[in-house]
């Protein structure tokens, strides 16, 4: 329930100047799913100004007129919110198509133009490249890029680089240098769509809007945490993508390290990107390095087979299309991990993702020390100890498990849970998490976006990880859980033989 005589809150209005987005990928996996569904969001509920343009680049042959039906397609298929015949005829307006290889010069000229074309008599307009492609293309369609006029003369030109930044520390490096020669660091956008979760940032509200849980949020109250990133899915069409990836660079180097850092760190000295972004990267520079040793005892790897999620029987990873079938590609990942500073040395955070999971669950675990006495229990067991639940997704809550007396006689502690609705409490979700983001962007704040070196020592705790599993191939005993379960057996040893439980399981 929200508090009486609260200031009231209005809708936010963003005043955004014109602008063109050029996609590249654009008729990719992403941009159907997650791009294009937001941009026409934005549009149809008077987000963003009338005066915009998206200019699609992608390697299947279409005219701009197939585009335009590709994406009413995609828009159906996604089932869009606020889908309407009429925004929809009207957003068809807005898109362009050019098709070419990334690598072929000359149609990046013809984008060029067909912004030209499109602006012509505008004013001042903001040019806006999202590049929704592997890594490994990255830095040739920047330099690309970096040849045309956008790059000189008055446009305001900025770019959103999707995860991963490059595939190891080696190579995001480089990539970041070959970014900077085109584009200032204030105009390089490296998204993490995790942080455009309302529930995601809501963790540093959570924590530091509030007196009462600072004083506990370190070694001496806190047990251990759990971070789960759990997918019931499997990698759809992303075959190809994937078995270069695999968990660790999908999840692990972003959007777990991103959770960890949130939940870790230290109070900002302001509520500003740069003030926020240096207290991650603190964190990220105090993870415990982890060796091969380290490694092969603490951290486990899985490969999905097939199953069956909510009665319907899937493949296994070997099988999907794009998929090699004698694949070592880990889809599943559990392990611990040690934040060696003052607040969290000796506390283990335990992180655990995986796709084709028994259900689709993001959520942090504070698991808290219990009471040093032990005043009651007898007759049920131990006394539960408190844990703070922060669920990030689907559902959208905070929960918090408490120990009261059951009424009679006997001095019983009964464990209860406390809890606050995100959408019931404030009507829910505003923006998706790409809405938010392109909003962000388009009004030039970096806040919810990664800085160069937080994206340089994310990669340097994972690469480790990375390169053992690369060495010690793993095939012989992929797959090694089934669809619809949460995960292989070792995964449950990890944790147990330290005395401790994972939040959920195959019974639960
Ligand atoms: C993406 C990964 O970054 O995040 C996907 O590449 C994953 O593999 C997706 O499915 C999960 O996002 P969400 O918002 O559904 O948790």
């Amino acid at each position: 329930m929200q508090i009486e005589n609260f200031c009231s809150i209005n809708g936010e209005e963003y005043r955004l100047q014109p602008f063109t987005l050029v996609i590249f990928g654009g008729a990719g996996d992403l941009s159907q799913r997650k791009l294009l569904p937001a941009m026409y969001h934005l549009f149809a509920t008077g987000h963003i100004a009338e005066d915009f343009r998206i200019i699609g680049y992608g390697i299947p042959e279409m005219s701009s007129e197939e585009y335009r039906n590709f994406v009413e397609g995609a828009l159906k298929k996604f089932q869009v919110d606020g889908y309407n015949e009429e925004t929809v005829k009207k957003f068809r307006e807005k898109l362009f198509y050019v098709s070419g290889g990334l690598e072929e010069s000359k149609m990046y000229r013809k984008i060029y133009e067909l912004y030209c074309e499109t602006s012509k008599d505008k004013g001042k307009y903001q040019v806006i490249f999202y590049l929704a492609i592997p890594p490994y293309f990255a830095s040739q369609v920047i330099s690309n890029i970096g040849q045309l006029e956008f790059c000189s003369g008055g446009t305001v030109k900025k770019v959103i680089m999707e995860k991963p930044f490059g595939v190891d520390t080696e190579s995001a490096k480089k990539l970041n240098i070959e970014v900077g020669k085109v584009f200032q660091e204030n105009e390089i956008y490296r998204i993490d769509h995790y942080l455009g979760k309302e529930t995601v940032q809501n963790i540093l509200f959570f924590r530091f809007g509030n007196s009462i849980f600072e004083p506990l949020w370190n070694r001496n109250y806190i047990e251990h945490i759990q971070i789960t990133v759990a997918e019931s899915i499997g990698i759809e069409h992303r075959g190809a993508f994937y078995e270069k990836a695999g968990v660790v660079r999908d999840i692990i180097q972003n959007h777990m390290m991103q959770l960890i850092a949130l939940v870790a760190m230290e109070p900002p000295v302001q509520f500003e990107a740069d003030y926020i972004r240096d207290e991650k990267v603190k964190v990220f520079k105090t993870v415990k390095e982890m060796n091969f040793e380290y490694i092969s005892e603490n951290l486990v790897r899985g490969q999905y087979g097939p199953g069956n999620i909510k009665g319907e029987n899937v493949l296994g990873y070997q099988e999907e299309k794009g998929v090699s079938a004698s694949s070592s590609t880990p889809t599943f990942i559990a392990g611990k991990i040690h934040i060696d500073n003052w607040r969290w040395s000796g506390i283990p955070f335990y992180i655990r993702s995986g796709k084709r999971m028994a259900r689709k669950v993001t959520e942090i675990y504070i698991h808290f020390k219990t009471p040093p006495l032990k005043l009651f229990g007898d007759e049920c067991g131990d006394i539960e100890p408190n844990g703070l639940i922060l669920s990030i997704q689907p559902e959208e809550k905070i929960s918090m498990t408490l120990n009261l007396k059951y009424p009679g006689t006997k001095n019983t502690p009964y464990p209860v849970e406390m809890q606050f609705d995100y959408k019931s409490v404030t009507g829910g979700v505003k923006l998706d998490a790409y809405e938010r983001l392109i909003i962000d962007c388009l009004k030039g704040d970096l806040t919810l976006f990664a800085r160069q070196d937080g994206i340089e020592a994310m990669w340097k705790i994972v690469d480790p990880i990375n390169s053992y599993w690369e060495k010690h191939d793993s095939h012989p005993e992929f797959p090694n859980y089934f669809s619809g379960s949460w995960g292989p057996q070792k995964a449950f040893d990890l944790i147990e033989k330290e005395g401790r439980k994972w939040r959920f399981s195959d019974e639960s």
